[in-house]
């Protein structure tokens, strides 16, 4: 089995998401540089190794902007580490790009939060990321072998109205597992929190529309109640322990704080379910929940 760790490489990107759970880390540390050649990056591999991890997925920032993600790919196969990375997808446009990485990468996982380039820049505000997709798509087919292939979705005011229409887009390029994950709230991006009484109507049609064509869904960090008869698509259920560092290298939970309430109480789920955000119950309190009875 897996033992997991993420680990940042770098904090550079070329999108400037509006949501980005990342963007006080990514202003603070931009200018920083985690390693500086080859012999840190081993020690650092080989430190992972002796710890009794197995499996390594790079955070960021753009991981793929970072000239020490090849070796550091190249460093981990050579460990027997398995290998995961989230993107942006756009540098895999670059056909070269595509060709030296992803074949080391085992677990791909490509956020796409739009499918027409207006909605994309909306969100990501990078003007070239729609126009790469295609390639994208081409590059990943040619080249990805891995285990796992997946796009991550996160749902948020500017598109919720449009997941569906977005999942069929992704589907629709190749990509048949999805997670929508709602939002993480970092107070600046709470203008793009989306209630979770509209998130819970949109559940059914999306539910619908994965059995309908084969396709795997995922909702993160929503409570179970939210997701009703279709709680079992929750991505919280399959997740497996990970351990994140982070910039400092210090261990940080994975998992978003959250809370369970009196309502919960009465909810035939509570015992799988890992509760309602917590940043989301301090603004919003609990009035959204139904017990599952
Ligand atoms: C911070 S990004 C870093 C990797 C890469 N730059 C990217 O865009 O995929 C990692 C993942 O977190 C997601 N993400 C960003 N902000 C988020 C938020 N507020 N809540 C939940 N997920 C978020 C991104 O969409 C992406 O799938």
């Amino acid at each position: 089995m897996d033992k997991r760790v993420e680990i940042y490489i770098g904090f550079k990107c070329n999108n400037d998401c509006v949501f980005c759970v990342e963007r006080n880390s990514r202003l603070k540390n931009r200018d920083k540089i985690l390693y500086h050649n080859l012999t840190e990056i081993e020690d650092k591999i080989k430190s992972l190794k002796n710890q009794g991890y197995n499996h390594l997925n790079f955070l960021g920032g753009e991981p793929f902007l970072e000239k020490i993600f090849l070796p550091f790919l190249q460093t981990a196969k050579k460990y027997g580490f398995s290998t995961a990375v989230t993107t942006n997808g756009s540098m895999l446009a670059i056909e070269e790009i595509a060709q030296s990485h992803l074949p080391l990468i085992n677990d791909l996982i490509v956020s796409i939060h739009g499918h027409t380039e207006e909605l994309i820049v909306k969100q990501t505000n990078n003007s070239r990321l729609f126009t790469g997709l295609k390639n994208v798509f081409i590059n990943i087919k040619k080249y990805f072998k891995g285990r796992l292939l997946k796009a991550n979705c996160v749902i948020n005011k500017l598109n919720y109205n449009n997941l569906k229409e977005i999942v069929k887009f992704i589907h629709a390029n190749g990509i048949s597992e999805i997670s929508l994950t709602n939002m993480s709230i970092k107070g600046y991006n709470n203008d793009y929190i989306v209630p979770l009484s509209e998130i819970k109507k949109i559940i059914p049609e999306i539910a619908d529309y994965a059995k309908e064509n084969n396709l795997i869904i995922r909702f993160s960090d929503l409570p179970f109640c939210i997701l009703g008869d279709n709680y079992f698509l929750t991505n919280e259920i399959f997740a497996d322990e990970r351990v994140k560092l982070n910039a400092e290298n210090k261990e940080e939970s994975f998992w978003r704080p959250k809370i369970k309430t009196e309502k919960c109480n009465e909810c035939k789920l509570k015992d799988l379910c890992l509760g309602l955000d917590l940043e989301y119950y301090k603004l919003f309190g609990d009035g959204e929940l139904e017990p599952v009875i």
